[in-house]
């Protein structure tokens, strides 16, 4: 990732998250996201599945690029956020990550 970050978060170590497997972290204010490791390649999203109020890092499934929600298996592309399998239709919002030595940083300035 280039560019600058707003406001950098310390988010975890990327040890804290193993390959294929998903972690969460609460931000500052109680926001919950979900962390993945997709080979070695960090990526972040809200931790709540925007069908239902399933919880992506307790109930969700890392398949490649993509997390599948169990509750109802709808797939969410991790990268972008996108839905990937109905009955998944809105985005899940996505966090900029940035890997500095063994830490996973997101910038969290857009935070309500
Ligand atoms: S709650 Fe996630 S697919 Fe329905």
């Amino acid at each position: 990732m280039s560019g600058t970050m707003g406001e950098p978060f310390d988010l975890c170590a990327t040890a804290d998250v193993a390959a294929g497997e998903i972690g969460r972290r609460e931000l500052p204010g109680g926001h919950v996201v979900a962390i993945y490791n997709v080979d070695g390649e960090f990526y972040v999203s809200d931790d709540v599945c925007t069908h239902g109020e399933a919880s992506l890092s307790e109930d969700g499934m890392l398949d490649g690029y993509q997390v599948e929600c169990s509750w109802h298996f709808g797939r969410f592309d991790v990268r972008s956020g996108e839905p990937c399998a109905m009955p998944c239709e809105k985005a899940i919002r996505t966090w900029p990550v940035r890997i500095e030595g063994d830490r996973v940083w997101i910038d969290v300035a857009g935070l309500e």
